[in-house]
């Protein structure tokens, strides 16, 4: 790095924070609107603020219009590779808008209008892309819902969004495993009390499924007599989506998503952070149910006019763990995004990474790391076999993109093990104690973020305002809390180290400890219990649940514990991965009740740990200590 790059990275933080308005104003250029916008940033209403209030724009025209008209048609917008299938197929941009306009015709013709929510619970295929822009295309609020979850959760959705309408696909595949959809959605909305009008089918070849007389429309049928329709001009400030996260309880956060600050703030970061430009191949490994997918695989690339990759696969297993390689190699792709557990994955089956030496990597330049911290191990070996930069940052689904990065259009910073380098442009964090008092550097407290929030960050909770200030404005005033505990070093770096609340990482999957145990308290034969997160090899942390059992239960301590974790599979999804409980005889807590699950934790992980002044019976972490040992999880403490 040259001090020139840090230099540009510094000035553009600070031009961002010292006139954000002439900042995202000027980034805003770079967007197509219907109406100009003249008020960037309005406060009046919320401290967290709104941008570009008084602007028009449509962002599936942002994404795929604009290109065209631009003379890019023939380009590649989307290359679909999917192992899974042995299928390999592009479209251009010319091919995906005139899809994507033809399946806003079938919404239309649907009864589906502006505003109205449209719950997409499709596997990673193109026509996931084309329903989410058909419904950016006529200001219908999508809400994409994960494949992994399970008909309870999907229900919990649909009750909250109400959607008119909801797309779907016969099947999803997992490795070598069909899922079949139309269970799992037919169980959903027997669950829900909001019944959709209608249901549109994706028939995959993998498997069939019985239409329902009068709800379910045939997606092929349906497209082959569609009209294409034009974009609808939207406020800058009219939802685009609702994307669904987890909470401290079961009961997950509807992230509402703006049209404006949205394309304004991803179409910035394609170059700023990620350094790539209108031609290159991008490909983000994720799911397009999660914020990365949303933001990575369709709306960042696309706005940016980059050819987006659709991986429907594993990184190991389908077939091996080259298979990442050789999509790089095979689309030449510029810059992948992905999650640290994926390259553990590939670390493990393959340790010298022999399947490399098979592609040729040349167009290949920068790894992108996010969803959970990347361990120092992970980011080495990474960067000793790929022998180019690898790029840990750090976000969430509220911001929409990066809170912390190297800036790669900006400059590269050097790179430190186990932080995500510095708070992004838009972005002033500190680092404060309980009392909302900034710490000095070094001093772990909770990160946040000083109001307002950049572009792209949450409008609001959808149904839930009140959740919305409560959970990230109520408790550290003139901040976003990011619920992040961490600390930022002596040079500006941001070192991100756990939750602040109950929600654990797996997988680079988000998931909330409170709504596992909202489902094992169901459990008939279970009084209380506790769920927390134990680091894990693999996957970065693992569920693991305590149960104390009802007095007079006669049931062997086995087959409650495989009840569990059937019913967490049943009602929350395998993407929970919850497969280990141990009954134990009472909870640790403190004398006012509270179960001491962050000392659980540390005895879980071997790490150190400070017996808590306040806690009713001490004994009782020894149990704790046994029971996991009995779990393999724990060592023998000396
Ligand atoms: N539909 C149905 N089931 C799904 C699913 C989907 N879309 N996604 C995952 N599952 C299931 C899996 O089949 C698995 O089921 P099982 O318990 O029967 O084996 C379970 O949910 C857990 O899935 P996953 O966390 O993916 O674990 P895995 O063992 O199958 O694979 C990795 C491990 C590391 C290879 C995998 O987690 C991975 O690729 N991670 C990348 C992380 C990522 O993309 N994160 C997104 C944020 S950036
Ligand atoms: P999600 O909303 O699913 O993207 O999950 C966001 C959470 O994942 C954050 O609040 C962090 O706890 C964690 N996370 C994401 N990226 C990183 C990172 N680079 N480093 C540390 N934690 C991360």
């Amino acid at each position: 790095m040259s001090s020139a790059d840090n230099d540009a990275f510094e000035q553009t933080h600070h031009q961002s924070l010292s006139d954000p308005e002439k900042f995202w104003r000027s980034a805003a250029e770079e967007i197509h609107w219907t109406k100009k916008p003249n008020k960037i940033l309005d406060t009046s209403e919320s401290p967290h603020g709104k941008w570009f209030v008084d602007g028009e724009l449509n962002t599936c025209y942002n994404a795929l219009d604009r290109h065209v008209e631009a003379g890019r048609g023939e380009h590649d917008a989307l290359i679909y590779d999917s192992p899974v299938t042995n299928t390999i197929k592009k479209y251009s941009f010319a091919e995906l808008l005139e899809q994507t306009s033809r399946f806003a015709g079938v919404l239309r013709s649907a009864g589906v209008e502006k505003g109205d929510r449209v719950i997409i619970y499709m596997p990673m295929i193109p026509e996931t892309v084309i329903a989410m822009l058909a419904c950016a295309r006529i200001g219908a609020i999508h809400g994409v819902v994960f494949g992994g979850f399970a008909a309870n959760e999907l229900a919990v959705r649909i009750d909250d969004a109400e959607p008119k309408l909801i797309v779907t696909a016969t099947c999803g595949i997992e490795v070598n495993r069909v899922i079949p959809y139309m269970p799992l959605l037919n169980g959903a909305i027997d669950i829900a009390s909001h019944k959709p009008s209608s249901v549109i089918v994706f028939a995959r070849p993998e498997a069939d499924a019985e239409l329902i007389a009068g709800r379910d429309i045939d997606w092929c049928e349906a497209m082959a007599m569609a009209e294409p329709v034009e974009c609808v001009p939207l406020k800058a400030t009219d939802p685009l989506y609702i994307l669904y996260t987890s909470g401290t309880t079961g009961i997950p956060k509807g992230v509402v998503r703006d049209n404006g600050g949205h394309a304004v703030a991803l179409n910035w970061t394609m170059k700023a952070i990620y350094n790539v430009e209108a031609g290159d191949v991008y490909w983000a490994a994720s799911d397009v149910g999660w914020v990365v997918g949303h933001s990575y695989i369709v709306y960042g690339p696309l706005l940016k006019g980059c050819t987006t990759i659709l991986f429907e696969g594993k990184p190991v297993g389908t077939p091996d763990a080259g298979v990442f390689w050789r999509v790089i190699a095979e689309h030449k792709v510029k810059s992948l995004f992905t999650a640290p557990t994926a390259f553990r994955a590939i670390k493990k089956e393959d340790p010298d990474a022999e399947l490399l030496k098979q592609h040729d990597l040349s167009n290949f330049e920068i790894l992108f790391l996010a969803g959970e911290r990347t361990d120092p191990d992970t980011l080495h070996w990474a960067e000793d076999k790929l022998g180019r930069p690898v790029i840990d940052h750090w976000w969430q689904t509220e911001t929409g993109w990066s809170i912390a990065a190297n800036c790669m259009g900006l400059g590269m910073l050097p790179v430190k093990a186990g932080s995500p380098t510095k708070a992004a442009p838009g972005w002033q964090l500190d680092v404060l104690d309980e009392n909302c008092n900034p710490l000095p550097s070094g001093e772990v407290g909770a990160l946040c973020g000083k109001l307002p929030m950049p572009p792209g960050s949450m409008l609001t909770l959808w149904n839930a305002p009140d959740r919305f200030v409560e959970s990230y404005f109520a408790e550290f005033p003139g901040y976003y809390k990011t619920a992040d505990a961490g600390f930022i070093d002596e040079d500006g770096y941001v070192f991100v180290m756990s939750r602040t609340d109950d929600i654990i990482n797996v997988a680079g999957h988000r998931l909330s400890t409170g709504g596992m145990e909202e489902v094992l308290t169901g459990h008939p034969d279970v009084a209380e219990c506790a769920v927390i997160g134990v680091a894990d090899q693999l996957k970065g942390q693992l569920p693991v649940g305590f149960l104390v059992l009802k007095a007079g239960v006669l049931k062997e301590s086995e087959e409650i514990v495989a009840e569990c974790v059937q019913r967490v599979r049943e009602q929350i999804g395998p993407v929970a991965a919850f497969k280990q409980a141990a009954v134990v005889a009472r909870l640790p807590k403190t004398r006012s009740g509270k179960i001491l699950r962050g000392t659980m934790q540390k005895i879980a992980d071997n790490e150190a740990y400070r017996m808590p002044a306040t806690i009713d019976d001490p004994i009782i972490l020894d149990e704790i200590d046994e029971a996991l040992q009995g779990l393999g999880l724990s060592k023998a403490r000396d």
